[in-house]
């Protein structure tokens, strides 16, 4: 593998996102063969996560649908090929307005605010809505990624469900899902077992239910031996449950997931060159053709994304801490033991497909990095580097 990634970077360049298709439909199959076990199970990948078009295209082979939260994501894919009813959109802070346009696209709406309820169902009561309710549950690997606890701006509250049915009531509109998303990185399956038993709850109040659709947030491992979300055992558990509400509803629901790091977080490594090899009194700097600008979750999360040294694999390893071209502090790992780095050396950064090119930017007016594809064996570029064309295309130049 080392070699074709070196290869993928004398071909394309670096800084350069290279995604393997096999992991991607291995890991849906993963979660699919999870919960076998109920009638009907759907998948809507979300989009966020890593939104080019030619991985959109993927995942509608696998048959998935999209969870989105834009306008521009439903209409991504939609021109990936998807069929406006596999695509749910998610929004939060939103206008009327944009939830009205993508509704008029045929695309299935959630809804996690009363006064935007109440707007949408008095204008358009023949549309079907989903509620996204907001269980109280804290979970999460971080503060920014827990969005299911009491101070959190997502869903509506389980204690507002009075209101709820009040408005449902007084202007006739369909609720047809209830839709819970508790936040990114949870470990513990007891937390999901716990949180699924309130959107039951809330679930039992509403008579025109299609699905259910309990969000995602797995956490996946990011270096060998890391714990992850047993998604096996949650599928068992949460399947049996799962068909033993739906026997005391009286209809078989579609569960549905809207995962996205699950999906393609390991699927993705980021390759970097090392610009150069900075010895300082206290530290040995690898510092990369790239920064916080391509792949920002480092500084943003603390997360800690695994780096190999693919141009010299079998080096005896040193102390690094790699870095990046920001003109700010830009550190990508502190203190991280690799494989010997030269001038020049490729380095592989793992779990890089979730969260990483779609949260990149153009700050330092740098471009944003290519994007590979490997599919069937065969490495596609999917995006093209930018160009200072790119950089410039929006904006206007006035007469000074
Ligand atoms: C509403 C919603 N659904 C799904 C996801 C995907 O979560 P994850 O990437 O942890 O699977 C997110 C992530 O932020 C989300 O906000």
């Amino acid at each position: 593998m080392e070699q074709k990634l070196l290869d993928i970077a004398t071909e394309y360049g670096s800084p350069i996102y290279v995604y393997n298709a096999d992991t991607i439909i291995k890991q849906y199959q993963r979660l699919t063969n999870a919960f076998k076990d109920v009638p009907s199970l759907k998948l809507n990948y979300a989009v966020k996560a890593l939104s080019n078009i030619s991985v959109l295209k993927l995942f509608k082979t696998l048959e998935s649908g999209l969870d989105t939260v834009s306008l521009q994501e439903v209409l991504l894919g939609l021109k990936a090929g998807f069929d406006p009813s596999a695509i749910i959109y998610t929004p939060n802070g939103v206008s009327l307005e944009e939830i009205e346009e993508v509704a008029a696209l045929g695309v299935q709406i959630n809804i996690d605010n009363l006064a935007i309820l109440e707007q949408f169902g008095s204008k358009h009561p023949h549309i079907p809505v989903c509620i996204r309710i907001n269980p109280h549950v804290m979970a999460g690997g971080n503060t920014n990624i827990s969005v299911g606890h009491i101070d959190s701006k997502f869903g509506i509250s389980i204690h507002q469900i009075p209101h709820l049915l009040r408005i449902v009531d007084n202007t006739g509109m369909r609720i047809n899902g209830i839709h819970m998303h508790t936040g990114s990185d949870i470990l513990d399956i007891d937390v999901f077992l716990y949180a699924s038993e309130i959107l039951f709850e809330t679930a039992a109040h509403f008579k025109d239910l299609e699905f259910t659709d309990f969000g995602s947030g797995f956490k996946v491992p990011y270096k060998d031996g890391d714990i992850e979300t047993d998604i096996e055992e949650l599928g068992q558990k949460l399947s049996l449950r799962f068909n033993s509400f739906c026997k005391d509803y009286g209809k078989d629901l579609t569960l549905a997931f809207e995962p996205g790091k699950f999906l393609v977080s390991e699927a993705g490594v980021f390759l970097t060159k090392v610009n150069s090899v900075k010895q300082t009194t206290s530290t040995v700097f690898a510092q990369v053709d790239s920064g916080f600008n391509h792949l920002i979750r480092p500084m943003l999360y603390g997360s800690q994304h695994e780096i190999l040294n693919v141009s010299n694999p079998t080096g005896k390893e040193r102390f690094y801490s790699v870095v990046g071209y920001i003109c700010e502090t830009d550190t990508f790992a502190n203190n991280r033991r690799i494989a010997e780095i030269r001038e020049g050396d490729v380095l592989c950064f793992k779990n890089a497909g979730a969260y990483c090119f779609s949260m990149a930017s153009n700050y330092n007016s740098r471009y944003r990095p290519a994007e590979v594809l490997i599919y069937n064996g065969e490495s596609h570029l999917i995006r093209k580097r930018e160009s200072f064309e790119d950089l410039v295309q929006n904006q206007i130049e006035i007469p000074l």
